[in-house]
Protein backbone atom coordinates (compact mmCIF):
# COMPACT_ATOMS: atom_id res chain seq x y z
CA UNK A 1 0.00 0.00 0.00
CA UNK A 2 1.12 3.76 -0.80
CA UNK A 3 -0.58 5.60 2.59
CA UNK A 4 -1.03 8.99 3.17
CA UNK A 5 -1.53 9.35 6.51
CA UNK A 6 -3.32 13.50 7.83
CA UNK A 7 -2.61 13.83 11.27
CA UNK A 8 0.57 12.22 11.49
CA UNK A 9 2.58 13.82 13.83
CA UNK A 10 -0.15 13.10 16.42
CA UNK A 11 -0.74 10.34 18.90
CA UNK A 12 -2.83 7.88 16.93
CA UNK A 13 -1.38 9.50 13.71
CA UNK A 14 2.14 8.51 14.72
CA UNK A 15 1.17 4.82 15.84
CA UNK A 16 -0.93 4.70 12.39
CA UNK A 17 2.49 5.76 10.94
CA UNK A 18 4.38 3.26 12.79
CA UNK A 19 1.89 0.19 11.87
CA UNK A 20 2.30 0.88 8.18
CA UNK A 21 6.01 1.50 8.16
CA UNK A 22 6.49 -1.81 10.14
CA UNK A 23 4.50 -3.64 7.35
CA UNK A 24 6.20 -2.55 4.62
CA UNK A 25 4.17 0.31 3.28
CA UNK A 26 5.61 3.56 1.78
CA UNK A 27 3.88 6.32 3.71
CA UNK A 28 3.42 10.05 3.29
CA UNK A 29 2.85 12.37 6.54
CA UNK A 30 0.50 15.15 6.57
CA UNK A 31 0.07 17.71 9.47
CA UNK A 32 -0.58 20.85 10.24
CA UNK A 33 2.53 21.47 12.08
CA UNK A 34 5.82 20.76 10.85
CA UNK A 35 6.67 20.40 14.92
CA UNK A 36 4.30 17.61 15.31
CA UNK A 37 5.34 15.92 11.74
CA UNK A 38 9.16 15.75 13.57
CA UNK A 39 7.44 13.26 15.57
CA UNK A 40 6.53 10.98 13.25
CA UNK A 41 8.66 7.57 12.55
CA UNK A 42 10.13 6.96 9.12
CA UNK A 43 7.76 9.09 6.83
CA UNK A 44 8.67 8.27 2.71
CA UNK A 45 7.70 11.61 2.07
CA UNK A 46 6.04 14.44 4.67
CA UNK A 47 3.54 17.18 3.86
CA UNK A 48 2.79 20.35 6.18
CA UNK A 49 -1.15 21.00 4.67
CA UNK A 50 -3.74 22.29 6.45
CA UNK A 51 -7.02 21.03 4.57
CA UNK A 52 -9.09 24.28 4.84
CA UNK A 53 -6.03 25.81 3.00
CA UNK A 54 -7.46 25.91 -1.11
CA UNK A 55 -3.00 25.96 -2.44
CA UNK A 56 -1.95 23.47 -0.38
CA UNK A 57 -4.47 21.44 -0.60
CA UNK A 58 -3.79 21.25 -4.54
CA UNK A 59 -0.49 20.98 -4.04
CA UNK A 60 -1.27 18.07 -1.71
CA UNK A 61 -2.94 16.14 -4.65
CA UNK A 62 -0.25 16.43 -7.13
CA UNK A 63 2.00 14.93 -4.50
CA UNK A 64 -0.85 12.15 -3.99
CA UNK A 65 -0.65 11.58 -7.71
CA UNK A 66 3.11 11.97 -8.16
CA UNK A 67 3.47 9.49 -5.73
CA UNK A 68 0.23 6.92 -6.66
CA UNK A 69 -1.09 7.09 -3.11
CA UNK A 70 -4.12 4.13 -2.89
CA UNK A 71 -5.08 4.64 0.70
CA UNK A 72 -5.97 7.70 2.73
CA UNK A 73 -6.31 8.01 6.40
CA UNK A 74 -7.42 10.66 8.64
CA UNK A 75 -6.20 10.92 11.99
CA UNK A 76 -5.97 14.42 12.98
CA UNK A 77 -8.56 16.31 15.43
CA UNK A 78 -8.92 18.92 17.69
CA UNK A 79 -10.53 18.61 21.34
CA UNK A 80 -14.19 19.95 21.30
CA UNK A 81 -14.98 20.33 24.71
CA UNK A 82 -16.10 23.14 26.30
CA UNK A 83 -19.46 23.92 28.80
CA UNK A 84 -22.74 24.84 26.79
CA UNK A 85 -22.53 28.56 28.11
CA UNK A 86 -18.95 28.92 26.81
CA UNK A 87 -19.29 27.52 23.62
CA UNK A 88 -18.52 30.61 20.92
CA UNK A 89 -19.52 30.42 17.61
CA UNK A 90 -16.04 31.03 16.77
CA UNK A 91 -15.10 28.04 18.56
CA UNK A 92 -17.71 25.27 17.11
CA UNK A 93 -17.17 26.43 13.53
CA UNK A 94 -13.38 26.24 14.11
CA UNK A 95 -14.50 22.55 15.30
CA UNK A 96 -16.46 21.66 12.60
CA UNK A 97 -14.23 22.97 10.24
CA UNK A 98 -11.06 21.16 11.16
CA UNK A 99 -13.04 17.82 12.36
CA UNK A 100 -15.39 17.52 9.43
CA UNK A 101 -15.40 19.82 6.82
CA UNK A 102 -11.75 19.34 5.72
CA UNK A 103 -12.52 15.48 5.42
CA UNK A 104 -14.93 16.05 2.87
CA UNK A 105 -12.60 18.45 1.38
CA UNK A 106 -9.78 15.74 1.25
CA UNK A 107 -12.48 13.43 0.04
CA UNK A 108 -13.43 15.17 -2.54
CA UNK A 109 -9.97 16.06 -4.06
CA UNK A 110 -8.99 12.69 -3.58
CA UNK A 111 -11.75 10.85 -5.62
CA UNK A 112 -10.49 10.56 -8.92
CA UNK A 113 -6.87 9.47 -7.58
CA UNK A 114 -8.55 6.73 -5.55
CA UNK A 115 -10.70 5.39 -8.11
CA UNK A 116 -8.04 4.85 -10.33
CA UNK A 117 -6.15 2.89 -7.84
CA UNK A 118 -9.43 1.55 -6.22
CA UNK A 119 -8.28 2.87 -3.11
CA UNK A 120 -9.54 3.11 0.18
CA UNK A 121 -10.33 6.37 2.67
CA UNK A 122 -10.58 5.57 6.62
CA UNK A 123 -11.52 8.15 8.97
CA UNK A 124 -11.18 8.09 12.70
CA UNK A 125 -14.17 9.44 14.41
CA UNK A 126 -15.08 8.75 17.82
CA UNK A 127 -17.39 6.71 20.04
CA UNK A 128 -18.48 10.93 20.34
CA UNK A 129 -20.07 10.16 16.75
CA UNK A 130 -22.60 7.52 18.02
CA UNK A 131 -23.15 8.42 21.73
CA UNK A 132 -23.93 11.99 23.38
CA UNK A 133 -21.11 13.77 26.01
CA UNK A 134 -22.08 16.44 28.46
CA UNK A 135 -19.71 19.30 27.71
CA UNK A 136 -18.84 18.30 24.43
CA UNK A 137 -21.30 19.54 22.14
CA UNK A 138 -19.37 20.87 19.50
CA UNK A 139 -16.91 17.61 19.43
CA UNK A 140 -20.17 15.33 19.34
CA UNK A 141 -21.57 17.19 16.47
CA UNK A 142 -18.37 17.43 14.48
CA UNK A 143 -18.12 12.95 14.58
CA UNK A 144 -21.78 12.48 14.38
CA UNK A 145 -21.61 14.37 11.13
CA UNK A 146 -18.84 11.66 10.14
CA UNK A 147 -20.57 8.91 11.38
CA UNK A 148 -23.47 9.42 9.05
CA UNK A 149 -21.25 11.12 6.29
CA UNK A 150 -19.55 7.73 5.98
CA UNK A 151 -22.98 5.51 6.17
CA UNK A 152 -24.55 7.73 3.62
CA UNK A 153 -21.55 7.43 1.10
CA UNK A 154 -19.29 4.12 1.81
CA UNK A 155 -22.35 2.97 -0.95
CA UNK A 156 -21.61 5.39 -3.41
CA UNK A 157 -18.26 5.25 -3.19
CA UNK A 158 -17.79 1.13 -3.31
CA UNK A 159 -19.39 1.83 -6.59
CA UNK A 160 -16.86 3.75 -7.59
CA UNK A 161 -14.35 1.31 -6.84
CA UNK A 162 -13.42 3.35 -3.40
CA UNK A 163 -13.54 1.43 0.11
CA UNK A 164 -14.47 4.34 2.27
CA UNK A 165 -14.50 3.60 5.98
CA UNK A 166 -15.15 4.96 9.78
CA UNK A 167 -13.24 3.78 13.16
CA UNK A 168 -15.14 5.02 16.48
CA UNK A 169 -12.69 4.29 19.35
CA UNK A 170 -13.33 4.74 22.84
CA UNK A 171 -10.84 6.30 25.60
CA UNK A 172 -7.55 6.31 24.04
CA UNK A 173 -4.51 8.03 26.54
CA UNK A 174 -3.54 11.12 24.22
CA UNK A 175 -2.96 14.69 25.18
CA UNK A 176 -6.16 15.38 23.12
CA UNK A 177 -8.39 12.76 25.60
CA UNK A 178 -6.37 14.20 29.05
CA UNK A 179 -7.20 17.74 27.38
CA UNK A 180 -11.16 16.79 26.93
CA UNK A 181 -11.09 15.24 30.38
CA UNK A 182 -9.84 18.41 32.30
CA UNK A 183 -12.86 20.35 31.09
CA UNK A 184 -15.44 17.46 32.19
CA UNK A 185 -14.01 17.23 35.60
CA UNK A 186 -13.92 20.76 36.36
CA UNK A 187 -17.35 21.21 34.82
CA UNK A 188 -18.74 19.45 38.18
CA UNK A 189 -15.66 20.60 40.13
CA UNK A 190 -14.27 16.99 40.60
CA UNK A 191 -10.31 16.46 41.06
CA UNK A 192 -9.02 15.06 37.99
CA UNK A 193 -7.31 12.16 39.10
CA UNK A 194 -10.97 11.03 40.74
CA UNK A 195 -12.68 11.77 37.43
CA UNK A 196 -10.12 9.85 35.52
CA UNK A 197 -10.89 6.89 37.79
CA UNK A 198 -14.16 7.17 37.48
CA UNK A 199 -14.36 7.07 33.77
CA UNK A 200 -11.86 3.85 33.66
CA UNK A 201 -13.83 2.25 36.37
CA UNK A 202 -17.28 2.58 33.52
CA UNK A 203 -15.42 1.12 30.72
CA UNK A 204 -16.26 -3.08 30.79
CA UNK A 205 -12.63 -3.67 30.15
CA UNK A 206 -11.04 -2.15 33.28
CA UNK A 207 -9.08 0.20 30.71
CA UNK A 208 -8.41 2.80 27.92
CA UNK A 209 -6.84 1.86 24.82
CA UNK A 210 -3.85 1.98 23.56
CA UNK A 211 -2.88 3.81 20.10
CA UNK A 212 -0.93 0.79 18.90
CA UNK A 213 -4.49 -1.28 19.64
CA UNK A 214 -6.46 1.60 17.87
CA UNK A 215 -3.22 1.95 14.71
CA UNK A 216 -4.10 -2.07 14.44
CA UNK A 217 -7.53 -1.65 14.01
CA UNK A 218 -7.16 1.35 11.49
CA UNK A 219 -4.78 -1.15 9.42
CA UNK A 220 -7.10 -4.03 9.30
CA UNK A 221 -10.26 -1.30 8.25
CA UNK A 222 -7.29 -0.18 5.03
CA UNK A 223 -7.28 -3.51 3.36
CA UNK A 224 -9.44 -2.77 0.54
CA UNK A 225 -10.56 -6.66 0.80
CA UNK A 226 -12.59 -5.56 4.09
CA UNK A 227 -15.83 -5.31 3.26
CA UNK A 228 -17.50 -4.85 6.68
CA UNK A 229 -18.21 -3.26 8.35
CA UNK A 230 -18.47 0.19 7.11
CA UNK A 231 -18.20 1.61 11.30
CA UNK A 232 -15.44 -0.11 13.64
CA UNK A 233 -16.10 0.55 16.83
CA UNK A 234 -13.11 -0.62 19.20
CA UNK A 235 -13.92 0.50 22.74
CA UNK A 236 -13.48 -1.34 26.04
CA UNK A 237 -17.14 -2.38 25.86
CA UNK A 238 -18.65 1.37 26.79
CA UNK A 239 -20.20 1.67 23.60
CA UNK A 240 -21.66 -1.15 21.47
CA UNK A 241 -23.52 -0.94 18.39
N1 LIG B 1 -7.69 10.30 22.15
C1 LIG B 1 -8.86 9.72 22.19
O1 LIG B 1 -9.34 9.25 23.25
C2 LIG B 1 -9.67 9.61 20.93
C3 LIG B 1 -10.78 8.73 20.93
C4 LIG B 1 -11.56 8.63 19.78
C5 LIG B 1 -11.23 9.37 18.66
N2 LIG B 1 -10.15 10.21 18.69
C6 LIG B 1 -9.88 10.97 17.47
O2 LIG B 1 -8.63 10.55 16.96
C7 LIG B 1 -8.02 11.62 16.23
C8 LIG B 1 -6.60 11.83 16.73
O3 LIG B 1 -6.62 12.09 18.11
P1 LIG B 1 -5.28 12.14 18.99
O4 LIG B 1 -5.71 11.82 20.38
O5 LIG B 1 -4.21 11.38 18.34
O6 LIG B 1 -4.97 13.72 18.92
P2 LIG B 1 -3.57 14.50 18.82
O7 LIG B 1 -3.87 15.89 19.29
O8 LIG B 1 -2.47 13.74 19.47
O9 LIG B 1 -3.29 14.53 17.24
C9 LIG B 1 -3.99 15.29 16.34
C10 LIG B 1 -3.04 15.69 15.22
O10 LIG B 1 -3.83 16.36 14.21
C11 LIG B 1 -3.09 17.48 13.76
N3 LIG B 1 -4.02 18.45 13.21
C12 LIG B 1 -4.88 19.25 13.88
N4 LIG B 1 -5.57 20.00 13.03
C13 LIG B 1 -5.16 19.65 11.77
C14 LIG B 1 -5.51 20.08 10.46
N5 LIG B 1 -6.43 21.03 10.25
N6 LIG B 1 -4.90 19.51 9.41
C15 LIG B 1 -3.95 18.56 9.59
N7 LIG B 1 -3.56 18.13 10.81
C16 LIG B 1 -4.16 18.67 11.89
C17 LIG B 1 -2.34 17.99 14.99
O11 LIG B 1 -1.21 18.82 14.65
C18 LIG B 1 -1.93 16.67 15.65
O12 LIG B 1 -0.66 16.24 15.17
C19 LIG B 1 -8.95 12.84 16.39
O13 LIG B 1 -9.81 12.92 15.29
C20 LIG B 1 -9.74 12.47 17.64
O14 LIG B 1 -10.98 13.11 17.65
C21 LIG B 1 -9.37 10.34 19.78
Amino acid sequence: MRAAIVGAGGAIGSAVVKRFVDAGCWVMGIDISEEALDRAAELSERMVCDLMNDKQLIKLREKMEQQNVDCIITTHGIDGSAPLSELSEEFYEKVLNINTLGIYRLFRMALPLLKTAGGSFTIVISQAGLKPEANNAAYCASKYALSGWVRSISDYAAKEGVTVRGICPGCIGTPLYYSAQKQFAASIAMPLNEWLMKREQNIPLGRIASTAEIAECIWFLAQKNVRRPILLVPTGGETLV
